[in-house]
Formats: structure tokens, sequence, C-alpha cells
């Protein structure tokens, strides 16, 4: 008896030592030691831009993933979670690369990402041929979950941007009082692209004129042709639908040339590495505001905060309710099989995430509020919320 007693002891011992082990290295990460024995595994993907232009924004997203993931103690229903993480760089072949790492050789079931709708949109379709889910913190453009096709296996936790454009050209005409509008986008890029057209529809549709559209290319540096010409026109309105480094670029040029215009943008501008200076007065369009005083985003924040030191921002909250979204429908799945997690995703309805309640529509978007935050004294302040 005592002698069975030891060596099944013994045996555990090992056991668990051989499931630590086979945790160590590289960049995979498993709960190791908590893991009950026994449980089947499932693999789970993060692609984020690590590094590169909008690297503040893949950081935000891996702290959120990872910190979702330590509260699940690396569990989900029965089954034990290996998480892969992978940088894109914002490189749309690169974000492709991996995608297909991740499906074909890690065996992942699921995938959270990518960030920028350009490295987004051709991920998900990978993620469609192969019938992997894919759910995206915070790719705004309709081309992610919806071609010419609905991609069936594709969500995301974010609004999408001609609710966004809309959002920013009602502001500026009802709220700032505008009549015109100068637009700079990047010609190379989806999110600035279709952020610009949703923003100029509606500003037109509502009585205001865009008095210049010009198109730049991502490495474009020296933008003074161009606001020379439009510090000409006087608008009351500079619309700049791109991400921090370039807007704080822009803006600064803008200010040097005399443009008075009041500065306009939308999610990209969330970085604690946004010119705060150079974009003071300035609005933009969001997901969240920190300062909503519901109590999911405050135990949020709270929680964010005394973790990695900084407020969250809006893509490490988004990050942090898309993680969530796929633990709760392999739950509710109790599969690692995609096509039956996929089929638990499309039912979800009312979760309480912390960026607002989640359902989705029949193109796997949520129907969400935005905020509207304005850059004053080196910070993001709230000023409304505004509905769908
Ligand atoms: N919406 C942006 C895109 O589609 C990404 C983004 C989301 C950036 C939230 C900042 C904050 O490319």
């Amino acid at each position: 008896m005592r002698v069975s007693k030891w060596v099944a002891l013994i045996t555990l011992i090992l056991f668990s030592m051989s499931i630590i082990a086979g945790c160590g290295g590289g960049k995979d990460t498993t709960g190791g030691a908590e893991t009950p024995a026994g449980g089947e595994e499932i693999r789970i993907g993060l692609i984020a831009p690590l590094t590169g232009d909008v690297k503040t924004f893949g950081e935000s997203v891996k702290n959120a993933f990872e910190m979702a993931m330590e509260e699940a103690d690396y569990k989900v229903g029965d089954f034990t979670i290996k998480v892969f993480v992978e940088d894109d760089r914002n490189v749309a072949t690169e974000a492709v690369n991996v995608a297909e790492k991740l499906i074909t050789q890690n065996k992942v079931s699921a995938i959270v990402g990518s960030v920028t709708s350009s490295s987004t949109i051709p991920i998900s379709e990978v993620a469609q041929a192969h019938g992997v889910v894919l759910v995206t913190p915070t790719a705004t453009n309709p081309k992610v979950t919806v071609d010419a096709a609905r991609k069936d296996y594709v969500f995301r936790a974010c609004f999408i941007d001609p609710f966004q454009g809309t959002v920013a050209a009602r502001f500026a005409l009802d709220e700032l009082g505008a009549k015109t509008a100068a637009v700079l986008f990047d010609q190379g890029n989806d999110y600035t692209i279709g952020l610009k057209d949703y923003f100029k529809q509606s500003f037109e549709a509502g009585g205001g004129t865009i008095l210049a559209e010009e198109a730049y290319t991502k490495n474009d540096t020296d933008f003074s042709a161009v606001l020379t010409n439009i510090a000409k026109q006087k608008p009351d309105v500079l619309f700049l639908p791109d991400y921090y480094q370039k807007v704080s670029l822009i803006g600064k040029q803008a200010r040097d040339k005399g443009i008075t215009a009041t500065f306009l943008g939308g999610d990209g501008w969330d970085s604690p590495e946004l010119d705060f200076a150079v974009m003071d007065g300035g609005y933009q369009t969001n997901h969240y505001s920190p300062d909503d005083p519901r109590p999911e985003v405050t135990e949020w924040v709270e929680k964010y905060t005394a973790k990695y030191g900084q407020t969250p921002d809006a893509l490490g909250t988004l990050a942090y309710d898309a993680t969530k979204l796929v633990l709760k429908a392999i739950e509710d799945a109790g599969s690692t099989d995609p096509a039956a997690i996929r089929d638990a995703m499309a039912k979800i309805q009312g979760f309480q995430a912390v960026s607002g309640s989640i359902s989705f529509d029949e193109n796997g978007n949520p129907i969400k509020s935005a905020a509207i935050l304005q850059i004053k004294d080196g910070a993001q302040k709230f000023v409304t919320v505004v509905n769908p």
C-alpha cells in the first residue's frame, strides 16, 4: 500500500515536471505549473505590431491579451490554453506569413489580431480560407469581415469606420460649427482611405464643403507644398485620419504654415506617443474613455494601471474584450474545433465587455457607441459619447 502510494506520488511529480519542461522557451507560453494534468490543450494565437511605426498599438494589445489569459489562469472550460504571440510589424505581407505559420504549424483554433486594417484585411482571407476563427480587436475597415462575401470565421470587437467617419463629421458640423474641411490621407493605407471617404460623405451630406483632399504615401515626411496650399484656403477643420506618428508630424507642419483649423481625427491618434502639444485642442473619435463611470471601465482601468503603470488605451481595452470573446466562444462551444467556436461566437448576445455591450450583426461587427475625446493639456479629455 505504502510503496504504491509513493510510486504514484513520484509518477505525478515527474509527470508535472514534464509538463513544465514542455512549456518552456520561445514565445509560446501556457499557465505551466498551474495546468491541471490531463486537460486537453487549445491553442490561441495573437498577431500584433510589436515593432515598427505603430508599436505602441502592439504593446497595449499584447499586455491586455496576456492579462486576460492570466486572469483565466490559461484555462477555459476543460482546456488548458497554449498561446503563440507573433509580431507583424504593421506590414501586410508579414501579417500573412505569421498567420499562415500560426495556422499550419502551431495549429491554433483561433487568432486574436491583427491591429491595423491593412494587416488585418489580408489575414482575414487567410483565416477564412483555412477555417480558423479570427477576432480583430481594433481593425475598423469594413472589408475585414465582409468583402465580396461575408467571411464567417472573422469577427471584431470594435465599431467600423462608416460609423466612426460619420460621428467625426457630425461632430465637426454640429458641435464645432464647421462649414469647411481639408483632408490629408495615406493613399496606401486601407484605414485612412476608408475613414477619409466616410468622413467626406457625411460632411458633405450635412452641408459641409471639403476644400482640399490630398493624398500622401507612408514614407512621406514633408507636407509643406500641400499645407501651404491648404493654409490659403483657411478650412475650419483639418481632418487627419492616420496613426499617431504621422498625424503628429503633419500637425506640426500645419501649425508652422499658420493653419489654425481645429484638428480632427480617429482612433489612430490613440497613443502615449502622440505629440500632445502639437495636437492640443484637437478632437478624436475613439472606442472608449477611461473616464467612463461604468463599473466595468473603472475596474479595468484600476487593474491595468496597477499592472502596467499606464492608463489603458483603446487598443488594450479592445484587445482585452476580444480575448474574452474568444474565451467565451470556446467555453460555449466546449470544443477546439474552429467551426464550433465560430458558431458559438456568432450566437454571443449582450456580452458585457469593457468597451460596451457586444452582440454581432450579420457581418460579425458589434454595434457600439463611440467616444469623442479632446487632446488638452497633455491628455485625452472625455467630451461625449455618440450612440449608433
Ligand atoms: N482602427 C485602426 C485601423 O483599422 C486601428 C486602431 C484602433 C488604431 C484603435 C488605434 C486605436 O487601422
